[in-house]
Protein backbone atom coordinates (compact mmCIF):
# COMPACT_ATOMS: atom_id res chain seq x y z
CA UNK A 1 0.00 0.00 0.00
CA UNK A 2 1.46 3.05 -1.03
CA UNK A 3 0.46 6.07 1.13
CA UNK A 4 1.14 9.81 -0.52
CA UNK A 5 0.92 12.27 2.54
CA UNK A 6 0.39 11.90 6.25
CA UNK A 7 -0.90 14.28 8.90
CA UNK A 8 1.80 15.90 11.22
CA UNK A 9 2.57 13.70 14.44
CA UNK A 10 3.38 16.10 16.62
CA UNK A 11 4.96 15.00 20.47
CA UNK A 12 3.50 15.93 24.02
CA UNK A 13 6.63 17.77 24.58
CA UNK A 14 5.34 20.08 21.78
CA UNK A 15 7.81 19.74 19.38
CA UNK A 16 6.18 19.42 15.84
CA UNK A 17 7.16 16.34 13.51
CA UNK A 18 6.04 16.37 9.55
CA UNK A 19 5.65 12.86 8.97
CA UNK A 20 7.35 11.82 5.54
CA UNK A 21 6.56 10.75 2.26
CA UNK A 22 8.83 7.89 2.31
CA UNK A 23 7.27 4.24 0.74
CA UNK A 24 9.54 2.46 3.16
CA UNK A 25 7.33 -0.44 4.20
CA UNK A 26 7.49 0.95 7.69
CA UNK A 27 5.24 3.92 6.33
CA UNK A 28 3.50 2.51 3.48
CA UNK A 29 2.47 -0.57 5.58
CA UNK A 30 0.42 1.56 7.84
CA UNK A 31 -2.76 1.19 7.78
CA UNK A 32 -4.44 4.76 9.29
CA UNK A 33 -2.89 7.94 9.64
CA UNK A 34 -1.33 8.63 13.05
CA UNK A 35 -2.21 12.05 14.21
CA UNK A 36 -0.62 13.29 16.84
CA UNK A 37 -3.43 13.33 19.51
CA UNK A 38 -4.03 9.87 18.77
CA UNK A 39 -0.69 8.67 19.15
CA UNK A 40 -0.49 11.15 22.94
CA UNK A 41 -3.71 9.46 23.75
CA UNK A 42 -2.32 5.93 23.09
CA UNK A 43 0.85 6.20 24.71
CA UNK A 44 -0.15 8.14 27.44
CA UNK A 45 -2.88 4.84 27.98
CA UNK A 46 -0.19 2.39 27.81
CA UNK A 47 2.05 4.32 30.07
CA UNK A 48 -1.12 4.45 32.57
CA UNK A 49 -1.67 1.04 31.82
CA UNK A 50 1.97 -0.33 32.71
CA UNK A 51 2.10 2.06 36.08
CA UNK A 52 -1.45 0.48 37.25
CA UNK A 53 0.36 -3.07 36.54
CA UNK A 54 3.53 -2.22 38.00
CA UNK A 55 1.36 -0.71 41.30
CA UNK A 56 -0.57 -3.70 41.97
CA UNK A 57 2.25 -6.36 41.03
CA UNK A 58 5.49 -5.10 41.95
CA UNK A 59 4.94 -4.81 46.43
CA UNK A 60 4.46 -8.43 45.82
CA UNK A 61 7.68 -9.08 44.10
CA UNK A 62 11.23 -9.71 45.97
CA UNK A 63 13.43 -10.53 43.21
CA UNK A 64 14.20 -10.21 39.56
CA UNK A 65 11.70 -10.81 37.41
CA UNK A 66 13.14 -12.75 34.12
CA UNK A 67 10.51 -13.55 32.10
CA UNK A 68 6.93 -15.09 32.24
CA UNK A 69 5.53 -18.58 32.25
CA UNK A 70 1.47 -18.64 31.46
CA UNK A 71 1.41 -14.75 32.49
CA UNK A 72 3.13 -15.05 35.54
CA UNK A 73 6.77 -13.66 36.03
CA UNK A 74 9.52 -16.14 36.82
CA UNK A 75 12.11 -14.87 39.01
CA UNK A 76 15.92 -15.17 39.16
CA UNK A 77 17.60 -14.17 42.67
CA UNK A 78 20.60 -12.61 41.89
CA UNK A 79 19.63 -10.45 38.46
CA UNK A 80 20.94 -12.61 35.92
CA UNK A 81 21.74 -10.38 33.06
CA UNK A 82 18.21 -8.36 33.42
CA UNK A 83 18.29 -7.56 37.08
CA UNK A 84 18.98 -3.86 36.37
CA UNK A 85 15.29 -3.65 34.49
CA UNK A 86 12.93 -3.91 37.88
CA UNK A 87 14.32 -1.37 39.46
CA UNK A 88 14.57 0.82 36.38
CA UNK A 89 11.22 0.15 35.92
CA UNK A 90 10.11 1.54 39.04
CA UNK A 91 12.30 4.17 38.25
CA UNK A 92 10.53 4.93 35.47
CA UNK A 93 6.86 4.58 36.75
CA UNK A 94 7.82 7.01 39.87
CA UNK A 95 8.90 9.52 37.35
CA UNK A 96 5.40 8.98 34.97
CA UNK A 97 3.22 8.92 38.66
CA UNK A 98 4.88 11.09 40.88
CA UNK A 99 3.85 8.28 42.95
CA UNK A 100 6.40 7.75 46.40
CA UNK A 101 5.82 3.89 46.77
CA UNK A 102 7.78 3.01 43.13
CA UNK A 103 10.73 4.65 44.86
CA UNK A 104 10.82 3.02 48.10
CA UNK A 105 10.42 0.23 45.55
CA UNK A 106 13.04 0.62 42.79
CA UNK A 107 15.73 1.66 46.02
CA UNK A 108 14.92 -1.76 47.52
CA UNK A 109 15.12 -3.62 44.31
CA UNK A 110 18.09 -1.92 43.22
CA UNK A 111 20.06 -2.64 46.81
CA UNK A 112 20.21 -6.18 45.91
CA UNK A 113 22.38 -5.56 42.75
CA UNK A 114 24.96 -5.02 45.11
CA UNK A 115 26.91 -8.25 44.99
CA UNK A 116 27.06 -8.23 41.47
CA UNK A 117 29.19 -4.67 41.11
CA UNK A 118 32.03 -6.96 41.05
CA UNK A 119 31.01 -9.72 38.71
CA UNK A 120 33.67 -10.38 36.25
CA UNK A 121 32.37 -13.24 34.96
CA UNK A 122 29.72 -11.54 32.23
CA UNK A 123 29.24 -8.35 29.88
CA UNK A 124 26.14 -7.50 30.98
CA UNK A 125 27.00 -4.68 33.73
CA UNK A 126 25.54 -1.76 31.71
CA UNK A 127 22.39 -3.63 31.69
CA UNK A 128 22.49 -4.59 35.16
CA UNK A 129 23.77 -1.20 36.62
CA UNK A 130 22.78 1.84 34.27
CA UNK A 131 18.71 1.58 34.58
CA UNK A 132 19.63 0.83 38.35
CA UNK A 133 22.44 2.30 39.66
CA UNK A 134 23.70 5.19 37.03
CA UNK A 135 19.40 5.99 37.28
CA UNK A 136 19.67 5.61 41.07
CA UNK A 137 22.23 8.41 41.21
CA UNK A 138 21.03 10.36 39.02
CA UNK A 139 17.64 10.47 40.91
CA UNK A 140 18.82 10.64 44.33
CA UNK A 141 22.21 12.62 44.17
CA UNK A 142 23.34 9.17 46.70
CA UNK A 143 26.91 8.66 46.30
CA UNK A 144 26.93 4.85 47.09
CA UNK A 145 24.56 4.32 43.75
CA UNK A 146 27.67 6.48 41.62
CA UNK A 147 30.52 4.29 43.24
CA UNK A 148 29.18 1.46 42.58
CA UNK A 149 28.16 2.06 38.97
CA UNK A 150 32.16 2.75 38.62
CA UNK A 151 32.76 0.01 40.59
CA UNK A 152 31.05 -1.92 38.06
CA UNK A 153 32.40 -0.34 35.32
CA UNK A 154 35.89 -1.48 36.51
CA UNK A 155 34.63 -5.14 36.81
CA UNK A 156 33.89 -4.97 33.36
CA UNK A 157 36.68 -3.56 31.79
CA UNK A 158 38.76 -6.72 32.90
CA UNK A 159 36.72 -8.16 30.38
CA UNK A 160 38.50 -6.60 27.26
CA UNK A 161 40.49 -8.00 25.03
CA UNK A 162 43.34 -5.85 23.86
CA UNK A 163 45.01 -7.89 20.67
CA UNK A 164 41.22 -8.09 19.44
CA UNK A 165 40.16 -4.76 20.77
CA UNK A 166 36.86 -6.33 21.85
CA UNK A 167 34.98 -6.76 25.32
CA UNK A 168 34.48 -10.23 25.56
CA UNK A 169 30.32 -11.56 26.02
CA UNK A 170 30.46 -14.37 28.05
CA UNK A 171 32.05 -16.58 30.11
CA UNK A 172 34.29 -16.57 33.25
CA UNK A 173 37.49 -14.89 32.29
CA UNK A 174 39.17 -18.28 33.49
CA UNK A 175 37.41 -20.00 30.88
CA UNK A 176 38.86 -20.69 27.49
CA UNK A 177 35.40 -21.38 25.42
CA UNK A 178 33.70 -18.04 24.40
CA UNK A 179 37.04 -16.35 25.20
CA UNK A 180 36.92 -14.68 21.32
CA UNK A 181 33.13 -14.16 21.40
CA UNK A 182 31.25 -10.98 20.75
CA UNK A 183 27.85 -10.07 20.46
CA UNK A 184 25.88 -7.00 19.36
CA UNK A 185 23.97 -6.90 22.67
CA UNK A 186 27.54 -5.86 24.41
CA UNK A 187 26.90 -1.96 22.57
CA UNK A 188 24.42 -1.22 25.33
CA UNK A 189 26.50 -1.98 27.75
CA UNK A 190 29.02 0.52 26.75
CA UNK A 191 27.06 3.69 28.51
CA UNK A 192 28.62 2.66 31.70
CA UNK A 193 31.87 2.88 31.07
CA UNK A 194 31.10 6.40 29.19
CA UNK A 195 29.78 7.31 33.27
CA UNK A 196 32.24 5.90 34.56
CA UNK A 197 35.07 8.23 32.76
CA UNK A 198 32.99 11.41 33.15
CA UNK A 199 32.45 10.57 36.90
CA UNK A 200 36.16 9.63 37.38
CA UNK A 201 38.03 11.99 35.04
CA UNK A 202 39.93 8.98 34.39
CA UNK A 203 39.39 7.91 29.88
CA UNK A 204 40.49 4.13 30.28
CA UNK A 205 36.74 3.47 30.94
CA UNK A 206 35.09 5.03 27.48
CA UNK A 207 38.95 4.24 25.43
CA UNK A 208 37.89 0.78 25.88
CA UNK A 209 34.22 1.39 24.86
CA UNK A 210 35.54 3.22 21.86
CA UNK A 211 37.60 0.45 21.07
CA UNK A 212 34.89 -2.26 21.20
CA UNK A 213 32.82 -0.23 19.22
CA UNK A 214 35.03 0.37 16.44
CA UNK A 215 35.40 -3.39 16.56
CA UNK A 216 31.70 -4.23 16.34
CA UNK A 217 31.42 -1.29 13.56
CA UNK A 218 34.25 -2.72 11.39
CA UNK A 219 33.01 -6.89 11.88
CA UNK A 220 29.10 -6.77 12.34
CA UNK A 221 28.09 -4.72 9.41
CA UNK A 222 27.10 -6.29 6.44
CA UNK A 223 26.60 -4.01 3.16
CA UNK A 224 22.90 -4.02 3.52
CA UNK A 225 23.02 -2.58 6.90
CA UNK A 226 22.05 -6.27 8.56
CA UNK A 227 24.19 -7.52 11.65
CA UNK A 228 24.57 -10.94 12.90
CA UNK A 229 23.79 -11.75 16.48
CA UNK A 230 27.51 -13.10 17.19
CA UNK A 231 31.23 -12.24 15.65
CA UNK A 232 33.90 -14.54 16.86
CA UNK A 233 37.58 -13.48 16.99
CA UNK A 234 40.75 -15.40 17.47
CA UNK A 235 41.42 -14.87 21.46
CA UNK A 236 44.90 -14.52 21.50
CA UNK A 237 45.71 -12.79 18.18
CA UNK A 238 42.79 -10.82 18.19
CA UNK A 239 41.81 -11.80 14.40
CA UNK A 240 38.63 -11.88 13.24
CA UNK A 241 37.29 -15.45 12.31
CA UNK A 242 33.17 -14.58 11.01
CA UNK A 243 29.80 -14.35 11.94
CA UNK A 244 27.94 -16.53 14.37
CA UNK A 245 24.91 -16.84 16.08
CA UNK A 246 23.53 -17.87 19.28
CA UNK A 247 19.44 -16.39 19.78
CA UNK A 248 19.59 -15.59 16.09
CA UNK A 249 17.96 -17.93 12.91
CA UNK A 250 21.52 -18.62 11.52
CA UNK A 251 24.89 -16.78 11.01
CA UNK A 252 23.65 -14.94 8.19
CA UNK A 253 20.58 -13.76 9.52
CA UNK A 254 19.52 -10.65 11.26
CA UNK A 255 17.87 -11.28 14.97
CA UNK A 256 15.92 -8.40 15.31
CA UNK A 257 16.59 -7.57 19.01
CA UNK A 258 20.76 -7.57 18.81
CA UNK A 259 19.95 -4.93 15.20
CA UNK A 260 18.16 -2.82 18.07
CA UNK A 261 20.94 -3.21 20.73
CA UNK A 262 23.31 -2.09 17.88
CA UNK A 263 20.65 0.82 16.68
CA UNK A 264 20.64 1.83 20.17
CA UNK A 265 24.08 1.42 21.38
CA UNK A 266 25.59 2.91 18.33
CA UNK A 267 23.07 6.22 18.52
CA UNK A 268 24.30 6.35 22.05
CA UNK A 269 27.69 5.99 21.52
CA UNK A 270 27.56 9.12 19.03
CA UNK A 271 26.20 11.15 22.24
CA UNK A 272 29.06 10.17 23.94
CA UNK A 273 31.54 10.87 21.89
CA UNK A 274 30.47 12.97 18.44
CA UNK A 275 31.71 10.38 16.77
CA UNK A 276 30.35 10.82 13.41
CA UNK A 277 31.08 7.39 12.02
CA UNK A 278 28.88 5.94 15.05
CA UNK A 279 25.97 7.69 14.28
CA UNK A 280 26.35 6.63 10.66
CA UNK A 281 26.48 2.91 11.58
CA UNK A 282 23.43 3.63 14.27
CA UNK A 283 21.75 4.84 11.13
CA UNK A 284 22.32 1.99 8.54
CA UNK A 285 21.08 -0.49 11.45
CA UNK A 286 18.02 1.48 12.06
CA UNK A 287 17.61 1.80 7.76
CA UNK A 288 17.67 -2.02 7.43
CA UNK A 289 15.50 -2.90 10.61
CA UNK A 290 12.88 -0.20 8.84
CA UNK A 291 13.48 -1.95 6.16
CA UNK A 292 11.91 -5.23 7.07
CA UNK A 293 9.42 -3.90 9.52
CA UNK A 294 5.78 -5.78 8.43
CA UNK A 295 2.59 -3.69 8.05
CA UNK A 296 1.69 -4.17 12.00
CA UNK A 297 5.01 -1.97 12.89
CA UNK A 298 6.00 -5.03 15.18
CA UNK A 299 9.33 -6.57 14.53
CA UNK A 300 9.35 -10.06 13.76
CA UNK A 301 12.11 -12.64 15.91
CA UNK A 302 14.23 -12.95 13.13
CA UNK A 303 14.64 -10.19 9.98
CA UNK A 304 16.12 -12.75 7.87
CA UNK A 305 14.84 -16.15 9.21
CA UNK A 306 13.17 -18.72 6.23
CA UNK A 307 9.71 -17.78 7.55
CA UNK A 308 10.15 -14.08 7.65
CA UNK A 309 8.14 -11.92 7.86
CA UNK A 310 5.44 -14.49 8.27
CA UNK A 311 6.95 -15.73 11.69
CA UNK A 312 6.97 -15.38 15.38
CA UNK A 313 6.97 -11.96 16.88
CA UNK A 314 9.65 -9.90 19.38
CA UNK A 315 7.62 -6.81 20.85
CA UNK A 316 10.92 -6.43 22.90
CA UNK A 317 12.72 -5.69 19.45
CA UNK A 318 10.33 -2.83 18.76
CA UNK A 319 10.48 -1.16 21.93
CA UNK A 320 14.25 -1.30 22.12
CA UNK A 321 14.28 0.00 18.49
CA UNK A 322 11.52 2.41 19.17
CA UNK A 323 14.07 4.38 22.12
CA UNK A 324 16.94 4.63 19.37
CA UNK A 325 15.12 5.65 16.75
CA UNK A 326 13.91 8.64 18.56
CA UNK A 327 17.30 9.37 19.97
CA UNK A 328 18.47 9.05 16.16
CA UNK A 329 15.85 11.20 14.89
CA UNK A 330 16.92 14.16 17.48
CA UNK A 331 20.91 13.67 16.75
CA UNK A 332 20.38 13.43 12.92
CA UNK A 333 17.45 15.71 12.65
CA UNK A 334 15.65 13.09 10.67
CA UNK A 335 12.21 13.27 12.04
CA UNK A 336 11.12 9.94 9.88
CA UNK A 337 13.24 8.25 12.82
CA UNK A 338 10.63 9.63 15.34
CA UNK A 339 7.63 9.34 13.10
CA UNK A 340 8.69 5.40 12.49
CA UNK A 341 9.36 4.89 16.75
CA UNK A 342 5.67 6.68 17.01
CA UNK A 343 4.29 4.04 14.65
CA UNK A 344 6.17 0.84 16.57
CA UNK A 345 5.35 2.98 20.17
CA UNK A 346 1.44 3.05 19.00
CA UNK A 347 1.55 -0.70 17.47
CA UNK A 348 2.80 -2.26 20.04
CA UNK A 349 0.62 -0.15 22.85
CA UNK A 350 -2.32 -1.12 20.33
CA UNK A 351 -1.48 -4.85 19.68
CA UNK A 352 1.16 -6.40 22.12
CA UNK A 353 -0.10 -5.11 25.81
CA UNK A 354 -1.53 -7.46 28.13
CA UNK A 355 -4.89 -5.20 28.62
CA UNK A 356 -6.86 -8.24 27.90
CA UNK A 357 -6.06 -10.35 30.53
CA UNK A 358 -6.70 -10.21 34.13
CA UNK A 359 -4.11 -12.86 34.81
CA UNK A 360 -0.98 -10.98 33.17
CA UNK A 361 1.84 -10.13 35.47
CA UNK A 362 3.45 -7.87 32.86
CA UNK A 363 2.64 -4.91 30.81
CA UNK A 364 4.19 -6.14 26.99
CA UNK A 365 3.36 -9.54 25.55
CA UNK A 366 4.65 -10.81 22.17
CA UNK A 367 8.31 -11.44 23.46
CA UNK A 368 10.42 -13.52 22.26
CA UNK A 369 13.53 -14.28 24.46
CA UNK A 370 15.55 -17.39 22.60
CA UNK A 371 13.76 -18.68 19.59
CA UNK A 372 16.14 -21.36 18.33
CA UNK A 373 16.19 -22.84 21.93
CA UNK A 374 12.29 -22.46 21.59
CA UNK A 375 13.04 -20.52 25.47
CA UNK A 376 10.58 -17.80 26.10
CA UNK A 377 8.17 -17.89 22.45
CA UNK A 378 5.92 -15.18 22.33
CA UNK A 379 6.18 -14.17 26.62
CA UNK A 380 6.89 -10.95 28.35
CA UNK A 381 10.31 -9.74 29.41
CA UNK A 382 11.34 -7.64 31.83
CA UNK A 383 12.80 -5.10 29.47
CA UNK A 384 10.30 -5.03 26.79
CA UNK A 385 8.13 -3.58 30.08
CA UNK A 386 11.53 -0.97 30.88
CA UNK A 387 11.98 0.08 27.02
CA UNK A 388 8.08 0.62 26.54
CA UNK A 389 8.21 3.14 29.37
CA UNK A 390 11.42 4.90 28.60
CA UNK A 391 10.13 5.30 24.81
CA UNK A 392 6.99 6.77 26.18
CA UNK A 393 8.37 8.59 28.62
CA UNK A 394 11.12 10.14 25.82
CA UNK A 395 8.07 10.89 23.93
CA UNK A 396 5.63 12.67 26.71
CA UNK A 397 8.00 14.06 28.55
CA UNK A 398 11.94 14.12 27.64
CA UNK A 399 13.25 15.82 30.59
CA UNK A 400 11.60 13.49 32.79
CA UNK A 401 13.57 10.80 30.69
CA UNK A 402 16.37 12.60 30.82
CA UNK A 403 16.50 12.86 34.67
CA UNK A 404 16.53 8.78 34.24
CA UNK A 405 19.10 8.71 31.34
CA UNK A 406 21.47 11.06 30.33
CA UNK A 407 20.53 12.27 27.49
CA UNK A 408 23.31 14.99 26.85
CA UNK A 409 26.03 15.36 24.32
CA UNK A 410 29.26 16.03 24.09
N1 LIG B 1 21.05 -9.60 25.87
C1 LIG B 1 20.36 -10.82 25.74
C2 LIG B 1 19.11 -10.69 24.99
O1 LIG B 1 18.82 -9.66 24.41
O2 LIG B 1 18.37 -11.66 24.97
Amino acid sequence: MSVSRRTLLTSAAGAAVAVGTSTSPATAATPENVDAASATRTLRQAADYAVAKLRAVAPGVTAFPVGTKFEKWTYSQNGDWVGGFWPGQLWLAWLHSGEEQFKALALASAEKLAPRRDDTTTHDLGFLFYPSWVTAWRLTGDEKWRAGAVQAASSLIKRYNPAGRFIRAWGALSDPNNAGRVIMDTMMNLDLLAFASAQTQDPKYLEIAVAHAKTAQRNFLRPDGSSPHVFDFDPVTGAPIGPNTVQGYSPASCWSRGQAWGLYGFTTMHRRTGDAEFLTTARRLADFALSRLTPDNVPVWDYLAPQAPHDIKDASAGVIMACGLLDLAELTHRPHYRDSALRILTAVSRTCLTTNSARAEASVARCTRHRPAEDGIEVSLPYADYYLLEAILRVLDRPKADRAIDLSSV
